[in-house]
């Protein structure tokens, strides 16, 4: 088949495929409204999401076919159905879905109802369906990351079923459109322009889980963001494993700086951001485009990893230490305003503590806005887990808390380069801590608190950076 009639073959698929789950969503809805008879109150569902910001925008296509199906979307586990939306980067996120378990089931002996499901990138892995048949019988379904699409399919076999329904698939070239979202903020939202990656870091579990490199096309992209600011959406964020290889696979191919040219010429839309960014792949033509554009953030997250060349080398990363600082220096000329923010990971095999000291030199060279620092774990699978030379874990925390250190000084040294300006930003929510208070982000991810009142929500307002407190600042809303 040429490849034109093999992508309308694959149009029609998907538009079929989203009439059927359609289709499911209204047959749930049928199951769902007798539990609404039994239990004599309409039944409740939570959404808890684990990991990153792809996972937060699959667990809101969850929500909105859970709503669609006539559930009442709650935070609280105590719900009549709670899913987890799992992550598996490192193991510590695996270790929190079990702990959490647990206290699932004593919930759910209480309420007899009450139908537990798991999904995303952790039920990827054999080993984790086979700990969960055998040790917490009581889970209700459990699908992955590539036939999120079949919720409400899943769901009706839930219903129909005895025991635990599993539905895990190795891979897919499916991308379904046009499903229900329930968005948690109406005024930003995360937007998928690519699904999975083909870069096989030595360390990660991401290709494994995740799957190959798929880009959505243009047209959907650009439809869905049009549909979302039409429903009050200012602010997008562009997400995907590597965005910097947009298009790659497109039977037109497109750069990701071309997509973006594109965006930006959507009316009503204020902001754009995207995540995440292989330095080996970032495009001049891609700072041009941030440097020419007035509605892409100020703020790029540039993962380092490690600042060794010998390490990042080992983990398979395709830079040097030399290109990686070559790189940040060439986007602070172009863009001084911009703000760089970066993941490190320590203790990957073989690091020594002058590897160590080449990370917290480049800290210092690239004097970051904010860096997540991880410790390194080992993901079953990885070429970086069979590896020899694990580093013992007193050498990792010694390089782990060096990191840090530094990591919290050159930030607020950085962030604080902004006291007494005045800079917008976008109301987001009211403050956790202090009810008195709003939190705006500026554009270059700043996060500022300020008094004000909550009908600013959603809004981009001016605001006087008055006191900086580490990564954040206090300010005062301009009249
Ligand atoms: N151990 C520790 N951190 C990891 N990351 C990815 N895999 C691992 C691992 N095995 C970190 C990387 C990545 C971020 C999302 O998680 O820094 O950029
Ligand atoms: Fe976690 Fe990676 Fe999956 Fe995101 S893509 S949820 S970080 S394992």
């Amino acid at each position: 088949m040429n490849e034109l009639k093999q992508s309308i073959t694959d149009k029609l698929n998907s538009h079929e495929e989203t009439q059927r789950q359609l289709a499911y969503i209204q047959k749930a809805g049928e199951y769902v409204r007798k539990l609404e008879q039994e239990l004599g109150h309409k039944p409740t569902c939570c959404v808890t999401t684990f990991g990153c910001q792809m996972n937060a925008r699959d667990s809101e296509k969850l929500s909105g076919i859970l709503e669609r199906a006539g559930y009442e979307l709650i935070e609280d586990e105590d719900a009549d159905f709670v899913i987890y939306n799992t992550c598996t980067v490192r193991d510590n996120a695996n270790q929190r879905v079990y702990g959490r378990l647990g206290h699932l089931n004593s919930l759910k002996k209480k309420n007899p109802h009450k139908k537990i499901a798991l999904c995303g990138c952790m039920m990827q892995e054999p080993s984790v369906i086979e700990k969960i048949r055998q040790s917490y019988r009581f889970v209700d379904l459990i699908f992955g990351t590539h036939n999120i699409y079949k919720f409400a399919e899943l769901l009706v076999n839930m219903f129909e079923a005895d025991g635990m329904v599993i539905d895990i698939w190795q891979d897919t070239d499916q991308i379904v459109e046009d499903l229900p979202v329930e968005r948690k903020y109406p005024f930003k939202s995360g937007i998928n322009i690519m699904f999975g990656c083909n870069n096989f870091c030595s360390y990660c579990i991401v290709p494994y889980v995740r799957g190959r490199e798929r880009s959505r096309s243009p047209r959907d992209i650009i439809r869905e963001i049009e549909s979302l600011v039409a429903d009050g959406v200012v602010e997008v964020m562009l997400l995907g494993q590597n965005v910097n290889s947009y298009g790659k696979n497109l039977e037109e191919p497109m750069t990701f700086a071309q997509l973006l040219r594109e965006i930006e010429k959507i009316q009503g839309l204020k902001r754009i951001r995207f995540m995440t960014s292989h330095p080996k792949d970032l495009s001049d033509e891609l700072i041009q485009v941030m440097k020419e554009s007035t509605k892409i953030c100020r703020h790029l997250h540039l993962p380092l990893q490690s600042g060794s060349s010998r390490i990042l080398n080992a983990m398979n990363r395709r830079y040097t230490k030399e290109q990686y600082l070559a790189l940040a220096e060439k986007i602070r000329r172009e863009i001084p305003d911009i703000s760089i923010t970066t993941d490190i990971i320590v203790g990957f095999p073989g690091e020594e503590p002058a590897d160590v000291d080449e990370t917290i030199d480049v800290i210092q060279k690239v004097q970051y806005d904010n860096a997540f620092t991880f410790i390194y774990s080992k993901r079953t699978g990885t070429p970086a887990a069979a590896m020899e030379n694990q580093v013992p874990e007193e050498v990792v925390k010694e390089g782990f808390d060096r990191v840090l250190k530094v990591v919290q000084d050159t930030a607020r040294e950085r962030v604080s380069r902004l006291q007494g300006q005045t800079m917008e930003a976008l109301v987001e929510e009211v403050n956790e801590q202090d009810a008195s208070l709003l939190t705006g982000r500026l554009s270059n991810n700043t996060i500022v608190h300020f008094k004000g009142d909550k009908k600013l929500i959603g809004q981009i307002v001016p605001v006087y950076l008055k006191e900086c407190h580490g990564f954040y600042y206090l300010g005062e809303a301009v009249k």
